[in-house]
């Protein structure tokens, strides 16, 4: 019986979504991807933007991934429009925040209230999706980038870098697997308010990193 690939949930068929979907795609990782579109009308964006993509609703995008193991589902859904993603679709998962803040976003008022108390987002996203396992990562490198910097034909250390922030060890552990089987150089930079560092105003936003500057950053 031929081997089942394994599958990656991704919430957001935008930008970010659909250069994460490459990227899993052509490391032979299967993605299921949804936006506010219904499946159908979503297809033709995909055919063009993340070919072999599966189009989803949001509320089965972990349903696939759950079959191996706790499942994981990337968050790439701008957070102006997080009170529209319902917790319960990725519960149980591990969680890739791979979000970020920009100034002229009206944000929810949980996400709003973290940001006036200096918190990384991420530490508000891991409260409101409490029945997951946050994980910050993939926020932090462009969408331009993102499919042509993974070379998983390299030794990790020629490998572009990419820091990888959790309070959950297993969960982190699992998505530097993910990263390193799309092409990656994951760096662990700790719990999530080391995410900070990987947010629009800091050190490792949008650089092409390699693991001895990740380590530096995170000190
Ligand atoms: N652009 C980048 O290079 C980049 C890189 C890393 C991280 N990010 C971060 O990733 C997030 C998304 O950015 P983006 O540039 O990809 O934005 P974008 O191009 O505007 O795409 C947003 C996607 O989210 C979908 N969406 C909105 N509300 C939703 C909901 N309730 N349920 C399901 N899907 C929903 C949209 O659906 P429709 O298509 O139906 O409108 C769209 O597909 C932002 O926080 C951004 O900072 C962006």
């Amino acid at each position: 019986m031929e081997q089942e690939q394994p599958v990656i949930g991704i919430l957001g068929a935008g930008r970010a979504g659909t250069a994460i979907a490459r990227t899993l795609l052509a490391a032979g990782i299967a993605v299921d991807i949804c936006s506010t579109r219904a499946p159908k009308a979503l297809r033709h964006h995909l055919k063009i933007y993340a070919p072999g993509a599966q189009a989803v609703w949001p509320a089965e995008v972990a349903d696939r991934t759950r079959r191996f193991g706790p499942g994981t589902v990337v968050l790439a859904v701008p957070q102006e429009e997080l009170d529209e993603v319902e917790p319960e679709w990725a519960a149980g998962c591990v969680l890739i925040d791979a979000t970020n803040r920009w100034q002229d976003e009206l944000l929810p008022g949980w996400l709003q209230a973290a940001v006036d108390e200096q918190l990384p987002t991420s530490m508000a996203i891991a409260g409101r999706f409490a029945d997951s396992r946050v994980v910050k990562a993939l926020n932090h490198i462009s969408h331009h980038e993102l499919p042509e910097a993974a070379e998983p034909d390299l030794p990790l250390a020629q490998r572009r870098a990419l820091a990888v922030a959790s309070d959950d060890d297993d969960a982190r552990g699992l998505v530097m697997g993910l990263l390193v089987r799309a092409g990656f150089d994951p760096v662990s930079v700790g719990g999530l308010p080391a995410g900070r560092l990987m947010e629009p105003d800091g050190p490792l936003f949008n650089r092409p990193l390699r693991r001895d500057d990740i380590l530096r950053a995170a000190g």
